[in-house]
C-alpha cells in the first residue's frame, strides 16, 4: 500500500537523511539504485523539485540520460548497512544492485522507475532541465578537495569528473507501507 504525502511535511526528514545516504534509482538499461549525498528539495518554474547531482563517470548519469525520469528513496529510520555498501561503493557497471543488495522493488505509480521497499518514503521525479557544472566556477579551495584532477577517474567512488545537476519535478510523493 502506498500512502500519498505532501513532500512539504517530510523536508526536515529528507535534508537530515541526505548527508547520511539515499537512493537515486534509474531504469533503462536494467534498474540501478546509487547512494547519493547531495540534493536539494525546493520549487523551481512553479513546480515541486527535487535536485541531484551526479558525476560524469557513474552508471546512473548514463541511466538518467537515457530514461529521463528518476525516484528518490529515503529511508525512515537511517540508511541500511548492506544497501548503503553496495549502492554506494560500487557500480552499475560491474554488478546488478538489486541482488547485491537484495532491494525489494515496489512498482511506481506515474513513471516507469519502482521504488525500495526498504527506503519507503519515494518521489517519482521526471526530469525537467540537466546541466552540467562549469568547473572554472567553483571556488578553488573546493575544485581542489573535491574535483582532483590526478586521480584515476575511472573506479566507482573516484571523484575526479565534475556533476551534472538533474532538475526532477515530482510528479507523486507516498510512503511505502
Ligand atoms: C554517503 C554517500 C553519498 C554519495 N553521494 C553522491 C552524490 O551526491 N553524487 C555522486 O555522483 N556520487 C555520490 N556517491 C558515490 C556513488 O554512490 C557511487 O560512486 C556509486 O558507486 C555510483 O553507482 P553507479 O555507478 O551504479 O551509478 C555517494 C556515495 C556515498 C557512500
Amino acid at each position: 500500500m502506498k500512502e500519498t504525502i505532501n513532500v512539504t511535511d517530510y523536508a526536515n526528514l529528507i535534508t537530515k537523511a541526505l548527508p547520511k545516504g539515499i537512493l537515486l534509482n534509474t531504469r533503462a538499461e536494467k534498474f540501478n539504485s546509487m547512494v547519493i549525498g547531495w540534493g536539494h528539495l525546493g520549487t523551481l518554474w512553479g513546480k515541486p523539485t527535487f535536485h541531484v547531482y551526479v558525476r560524469q563517470g557513474r552508471f546512473t548519469r548514463k541511466q538518467l540520460d537515457a530514461a529521463g525520469e528518476f525516484t528518490i528513496s529515503v529511508p525512515l529510520e537511517g540508511p541500511d548497512a548492506r544497501i548503503g555498501k553496495v549502492c554506494g561503493w560500487q557500480s552499475g557497471y560491474d554488478i546488478d544492485k538489486v541482488t547485491e543488495a537484495g532491494l525489494e522493488l515496489v512498482e511506481p505509480s506515474v513513471i516507469a522507475t519502482p521504488g525500495i521497499r526498504q527506503y519507503p518514503l519515494t518521489l517519482e521525479c521526471r526530469i525537467l532541465y540537466a546541466q552540467e557544472q562549469d568547473l572554472s566556477r567553483i571556488p578553488e579551495d573546493i575544485r581542489a578537495k573535491m574535483y582532483p584532477q590526478d586521480v584515476d577517474g575511472r573506479y566507482p567512488m573516484a571523484n575526479r569528473d565534475a556533476h551534472t545537476m538533474y532538475v526532477g519535478e515530482i510528479v507523486d510523493a507516498y510512503i511505502i507501507r
